[in-house]
């Protein structure tokens, strides 16, 4: 009673929509036999009533016993049936359905598009605009993509693109979290580090075509790249500065922040974070010390 649960099979949509339909034809074609059995006790019983009991001897139609009349007619509903359960539901079933909508679809599309370019040759908008469609990019959201960084309370994260402050817990952190890890940044705060990190893949994306790294450090020219370039790592780290992180957010899963309770003047910033998309999941707060200036905290936010 108390034993592991056993794990239950999932069937997806489409299956259990043919399954389904399997079992309503089984039913039908059921019901039909049934029809059939009953139909031919029901006529050999009419004609037993009327030859053997001898209900309704003398009424003929058109010279014919009765009972004729009566097995025809239940004939003729029972080949409505058969009709039904092999002709109908075959023809009319779900691929029929689905054959039809596909038509309909394809005729109404055809009619909005007359529309539209008997709008425009009507009223053409005066505007400059490239003619193709821009084709709106959804964001993909990436499983295990952190972004971590250290903010104040007005969330300032550096200025002269050097960091503002220095608590050795958090870099001792983010030594920890981030080794052995891809780390994309952008080009600034690159060169605000003088020579790569050690233990970790830098990627740093920039728009200038020729920039010069050391060796083992990835270029890349857009997001994009930067987080393909880093598809083989499962637990990849985008570490700023202000621009990437803005740019980032949208992609990631998981915010790594240390928010130092102080308030500061600065050049780059870390971008809001919406409490509808993200939940904090942990809080570890840190008192100042003799080797911390200032008061912080670690906190975990995951996407919703
Ligand atoms: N507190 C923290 O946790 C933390 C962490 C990291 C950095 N920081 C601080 O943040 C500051 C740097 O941040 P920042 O915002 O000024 O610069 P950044 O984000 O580090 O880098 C900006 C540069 O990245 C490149 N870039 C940005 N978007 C791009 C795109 N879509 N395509 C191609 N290239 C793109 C451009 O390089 P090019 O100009 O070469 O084209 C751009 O100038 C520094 O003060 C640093 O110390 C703080």
């Amino acid at each position: 009673m108390f034993g592991k649960k056993r794990p239950v099979e999932k069937i997806d949509k489409e299956q259990l929509e043919l399954i389904e339909t399997s079992q309503r034809r089984i039913k039908q074609k059921k019901r039909l036999y049934y029809h059939f059995v009953i139909f031919l006790i029901g006529a050999l019983f009419l004609i037993f009533l009327n030859t053997v009991i001898g209900l309704g001897e003398q009424t003929k139609i058109w010279g014919l016993d009765w009972f004729v009349f009566a097995i025809l007619a239940w004939l003729f509903l029972f080949v409505f049936h058969l009709f039904n359960v092999f002709i109908t539901h075959k023809f009319m079933g779900k691929a029929w359905e689905d054959a039809q909508l596909t038509k309909l679809v394809a005729k109404q599309k055809e009619r909005i598009s007359k529309l539209q370019a008997e709008v425009d040759k009507k009223y053409p908008l005066e505007t400059n605009a490239p003619t193709t469609p821009v084709i709106e990019k959804k964001t993909k959201v990436h499983k295990n993509l952190t972004l971590i960084a250290a903010a104040a309370e007005n969330d300032t994260i550096g200025k002269d693109n050097q960091l503002i402050w220095h608590l050795s817990d958090d870099l001792k952190r983010f030594k920890n979290l981030t080794s052995n890890h891809c780390i994309i940044m952008g080009r600034k705060t690159f060169e605000s580090f003088g020579k790569p990190l050690p233990n970790r893949t830098h990627i740093v994306i920039t728009r200038q075509q020729n920039y010069q790294v050391p060796t083992g450090v990835i270029v890349v020219h857009n997001m994009e790249d930067a987080l393909d370039a880093a598809k083989n790592d499962l637990q990849p780290f985008i570490i700023g500065g202000g621009e990437i992180y803005q740019q980032a957010m949208p992609y990631a899963d998981k915010i790594e922040l240390t928010r130092v309770h102080e308030r500061f003047d600065g050049d780059a910033f870390f971008p809001k974070i919406d409490p509808s998309v993200w939940t904090e999941t942990e809080n570890i707060s840190h008192q100042k010390d003799e080797h911390h200036k200032y008061s912080f905290s670690f906190i975990t936010y995951q996407r919703r």
